[in-house]
Order: structure tokens, then C-alpha cells, then sequence
């Protein structure tokens, strides 16, 4: 791509010359790229994400000292220009910028706030595929989420992990930090010897680097939304299997959680399996546990390939993040508003866990939720009805109970319509047509009424988007 550029270039370079000499006093910037937009104007992060160009792939090689906090960093970001571009951004929360290049040559660069200004030495081209590499460091800091919690990267008793829904992954690499721009990645972790270093995907190498530290490499080849990246840095316990159908299993658990966590990975394999017959085949090539110390986080996170567990899970939360693998993670939301279509079916799923174990169905916790009665959610659902799960009031409210629970009421609510035949069918297809990609919440109520043949006005109007409390 390099050399057709160039060729393009030189083909091109009298006419621009003419070009040039044309427009030379008037304004003289018509034959010149245009800045990337410096946000995806989300309806909820309007400043996530950029403009002007879809990366392709991440490679990111990190060093970390867990003793001062020290993060030093090179991030390789391959993307395609979609536009003729004059400067791009990234976003990027603290650290130092020490320098950047695009296509190997110097860039100038400048910040304001999260968004990092790459304005290269010569526009890039619509079409153009480019290689930036940003070299950064300095002590990663979390971000204050809109709902009060803290996301990014977190240091832990032992180490340091990293959490990015919605936003939180800027504070460790620069990207395109929307999940619409999904990549593969490579992330490389090196830390002092001693340490264990896990991040999603495959570990492609463990080596000595020969200066008393121990580099990870690991390896991501199906799409992900960066929100999903993660890095644990610990003195974990690894463990390694296979499930049944031989997806390999990679657990790490922080000392002192294993006997807790041993009850509920053990029982991983078969989660992983039964979400397959639910859900159609596990998206993954691998799949595996982060648990960090308990007390870390308030929430777990379903980080793509390694859910991260702030202390050891029940069975009933990795059936959640791992229902997510296939909602919210292979299919993804298109923006923050659709948040729902991962709750809802993660939730949707621990109902069905339930059902398939000998529990409350989804229609005994469906009926107990439009009763009031949170006997079987816990005291967090009671606000199950506060407003419609596809409209959010704002960015605060996008990991509250409506998206989860009147989410998953919403599934029910099909299941109603459709019949259990059809509904499960529209599951499997669901995450079937629109694997590895984005979906938004049209997209669903599209897909859902072809695929069951039902008029399904009704459930979106009251259930979906509907602002009344849903009457039983
Ligand atoms: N997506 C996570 C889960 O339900 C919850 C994340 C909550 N994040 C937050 N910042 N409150 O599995
Ligand atoms: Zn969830």
C-alpha cells in the first residue's frame, strides 16, 4: 500500500503542481485533506472515538513496573483512511506523548483534553491503509465514570488490571475508543520476572527478556471492540484446559481466591458448552478467567476471551460474562444507547442457566420482576421499570436495572409472541448473522420481526421504548 501511494503520488504530482499554482491566492487549501472528526458524536460519549478512519489492527507492546506504576508503551495502529485526511485523532486520558510516526516518518502531534492530533507530514489518501505508532508513558490513571465507578486501568494489591466499558481504555493505549471500530490485536506485556501478565485472546509466547522480566505475548485475531481489551499484571495462579468440544481454557486467579473461585471454573467447560447449544458456536478460538483481588472492582467486566472478576465468581456471573462472548462481544453494540442488547441477553441468559438447571424459568422471574418481587434478582432490580431500556436517560444510566432486567423482560416478551421454537431460533440467528460485527437496537427489532413473522410493535412500543411502567 506504501508503494502505490507513492506511485499515486508521483502520477499525481504535476496535476496537484497545477493544482497548487490554480488556487494559490485564493483560498489555498482546496487540494488539501480535511481533519478526522474528533469524536463518533455517540449519543452518549459524543467525544468517543474518532473520525476519518477504521482500524484494522492494534499491535501494543507494554512495559510495566508494578512497584512505581510505571507504564512505558508503543502502540501500532493499522487503520484505513476514509476520507482524504490532513490529521487524524486518537483518544488518549493522561501518560506523556514522547513521539509519533505515521508510515515511519516523524508526525507532529498535540493534545487537548482525551484527544490526541496526529497531523502527518503528508495527507493521507481516501482508501490508504497507514501504520501510526505512538511511543508513550507515565502512571496509568482510571477515569470517574458517568455512574460514579471507576474504569481504565486500576492498580490491584498485586499489580494492575485493565477495565474499558465504555471509556476506560484510553488511559492505557491510544486508539479509536468507540465500539463501532472493532481490530484484531497483539498485546505484549512485559513485566518483572515473578509476575504473570494475561490479556485476551491466545499467548502466541512467554519469554525472558534477559534484564530480569518476562514479556506475554498475546494474540487476538477476532474482531474486538476496544472496550473489551484488557491487562492483568499479578502474581496469579494459572490453570489451563480444554472443554469438551476442546476450546481452551485459560484461568488466572489472584492468591488467595482459588479455593472460592474453584467450584464455579471448574464448572466453566460446561457453561461455555451449553451456551454453544443455547447460542450457536462459542465466537472465540480460546476463552479463560481474570480473577484480581476481591475488593478491586464493583462490577465484573466481560473483557473478549477473559471475563475480569473482582474476587471469585458464582456460577450465575460467569454464565452472565460469558453470555456476553456472544452478546456484546462478538456482537457488539453500534453505539452506548444499545448498551441493552448486552445486558438484556446477558441477563436473558442466567434466566435461561436457571431454566436448563432445574431453577425459576425466564417466565417465573419475568412474572416475579412485573409482580415486584426481586426475590430472585436481588434488591438492585427493584428499579427494573425506570425507564425504557432502549433510551437510556443519559450516560449515566447505561449499566443500570432497566437495561438489564427490563432488557431481558423484552426477550421474554418474544419468547411470549413467537413461541420457544421460534425464539430460540431468532437467538441463534441473532448472533449467527451479525458475528464479529455491530448491531443497534433497529437492527434488532428488524431482524426480530423477520425472522419470528411477528408483528412485534406492540413489545417494542410498551417494552422497549415505551416510558409508562409496563402494566401485568
Ligand atoms: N458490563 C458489565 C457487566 O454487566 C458491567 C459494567 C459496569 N460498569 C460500570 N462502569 N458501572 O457484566
Ligand atoms: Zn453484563
Amino acid at each position: 500500500n506504501r508503494l502505490n501511494r507513492l506511485r499515486l503520488t508521483r502520477l499525481a504530482a504535476p496535476a496537484v503542481a497545477a493544482l497548487v499554482a490554480l488556487t494559490a491566492g485564493c483560498t489555498g487549501s482546496t487540494v488539501q485533506g480535511r481533519p478526522g472528526a474528533s469524536g463518533l458524536r455517540d449519543p452518549y460519549f459524543p467525544k468517543a472515538g474518532n473520525g476519518g478512519y477504521q482500524v484494522d489492527h492494534y499491535a501494543l507492546d507494554l512495559g510495566y513496573r508494578p512497584a512505581d506504576r510505571q507504564l512505558t508503551g508503543t502502540a501500532v495502529i493499522t487503520a484505513r483512511a476514509e476520507q482524504t485526511l490532513s490529521s487524524f485523532n486518537l483518544d488518549l486520558s493522561g501518560l506523556r506523548v514522547d513521539a509519533v510516526t505515521v508510515e515511519g516518518e516523524p508526525a507532529r502531534y498535540n493534545r487537548t483534553g482525551r484527544e490526541l492530533t496526529v497531523r502527518p507530514r503528508k495527507d493521507l489518501g481516501k482508501g490508504e491503509v497507514f501504520r501510526a505508532e505512538v511511543r508513550y508513558s507515565g502512571t496509568p490513571r482510571p477515569l470517574t465514570d458517568a455512574d460514579g465507578s471507576q474504569e481504565g486501568w486500576i492498580t490491584t494489591a498485586d499489580g494492575a488490571v485493565a477495565v474499558g466499558e465504555p471509556v476506560g481504555s484510553m488511559t492505557w493505549f491510544p486508539g479509536n475508543h468507540h465500539p463501532s471500530d472493532k481490530a484484531s490485536y497483539d498485546i505484549t506485556l512485559t513485566v518483572p520476572q515473578g509476575y504473570e501478565a494475561v490479556s485476551n485472546g491466545e499467548l502466541a509466547s512467554r519469554r525472558d527478556t534477559g534484564d530480569g522480566r518476562t514479556a506475554f505475548a498475546w494474540h487476538s485475531a477476532e474482531p474486538m471492540a476496544s472496550y473489551l481489551a484488557t491487562a492483568a499484571i499479578g502474581k496469579f495462579k494459572v490453570a489451563t484446559s480444554r472443554t469438551s468440544s476442546g476450546i481452551g481454557v485459560y484461568n488466572a486467579v489472584a492468591p488467595g481466591e482459588e479455593a472460592r473461585s474453584a467450584a464455579a471454573l471448574g464448572r466453566l467447560p460446561e457453561v461455555v458448552e451449553w451456551g454453544a447449544g443455547r447460542f450457536g458456536p462459542y465466537p472465540f478460538a480460546t476463552v479463560g478467567t481474570i480473577v484480581v483481588p476481591d475488593g478491586t472492582l464493583p462490577y465484573a467486566l466481560e473483557t473478549q476471551t477473559k471475563p475480569v472478576y473482582s474476587g471469585a465468581p458464582s456460577v450465575e456471573l460467569t454464565v452472565h460474562e460469558l453470555a456476553h462472548q456472544w452478546f456484546g462481544d462478538s456482537v457488539s453494540p453500534k453505539s452506548w444507547k444499545d448498551m441493552w442488547l448486552n445486558e438484556g441477553f446477558a441477563t436473558y441468559a442466567e434466566w435461561l442457566w436457571s431454566e436448563d438447571h432445574g431453577g425459576p424459568g425466564a417466565q417465573k422471574r419475568f412474572d416475579a420482576l412485573l409482580a415486584g418481587d426481586t426475590s430472585f434478582e436481588g434488591a438492585d432490580a427493584a428499579h427494573w421499570d425506570a425507564f425504557p431500556p432502549a433510551a437510556p436517560p443519559g450516560p449515566e444510566d447505561i449499566s443500570e436495572a432497566p437495561v438489564y432486567y427490563r432488557g431481558a423482560m423484552v426477550l421474554q416478551r418474544i419468547r411470549q409472541e413467537a413461541g420457544d421454537e421460534r425464539f430460540f431460533d431468532l437467538l441463534r440467528g441473532w448472533a449467527a448473522d451479525h458475528r464479529h460485527g455491530n448491531a443497534s437496537t433497529a437492527d434488532f427489532t428488524a431482524y426480530a420481526q423477520q425472522r419470528t413473522g411477528r408483528d412485534l410493535k406492540k413489545v417494542w412500543d410498551v417494552w422497549l421504548y415505551g416510558e409508562d411502567s409496563p402494566k401485568p
